[in-house]
């Protein structure tokens, strides 16, 4: 079976959400990828979501099918989506990756290509591995 990795950015739609919105769309999106074998990492800042998922082509195109739909954004683009030999995320069923405004000065989520897209996404997953629990 085919694997890919697809990476999406999109807008938020109305309020943007609290830590505990947050918190709450990973447990129903972990819950969901744990049953459709997805892993990936979700990266939000300033009214701007950047996403990463992998898994099987059908799987993964179904699900970003689904999520786009979701009324709690808007304007989702895919940025890259392609084979791969292996994950990336392959640790998480999905994990939020904290960005902190200091690291975003100069750079725009919802302007990445996908070379930028998955170097960022990369980069933000390593750290949040050396994080100390
Ligand atoms: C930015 C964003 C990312 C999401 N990521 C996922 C995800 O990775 N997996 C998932 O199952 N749902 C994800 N969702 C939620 C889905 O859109 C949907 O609400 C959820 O899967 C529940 O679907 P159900 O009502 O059919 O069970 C995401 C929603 C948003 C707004």
């Amino acid at each position: 079976m085919e694997q890919v990795r697809l990476v999406y950015t999109s807008l938020v739609q109305g309020a943007l959400p609290s830590y505990n919105d947050l918190a709450e769309l990973l447990r129903v999106s972990r819950a969901g990828n744990e049953k459709l074998g997805v892993t990936g990492v979700l990266c939000y800042a300033k009214g701007v979501y950047l996403q990463a998922l992998e898994g099987d082509r059908d799987v993964v195109s179904r699900l970003y099918g689904k999520i786009c739909h979701d009324r709690r954004h808007k304007n989702c683009q895919i940025v890259v989506c392609q084979s791969i030999d292996r994950r990336r995320f392959g640790d998480w069923s999905m994990k939020l990756v904290a960005v902190d405004n200091a690291l975003l000065e100069g750079i725009e989520l919802q302007a990445m290509d996908a070379t930028q897209a998955e170097a960022f996404l990369g980069m933000r997953a390593d750290a949040e591995r050396r994080r100390v629990p």
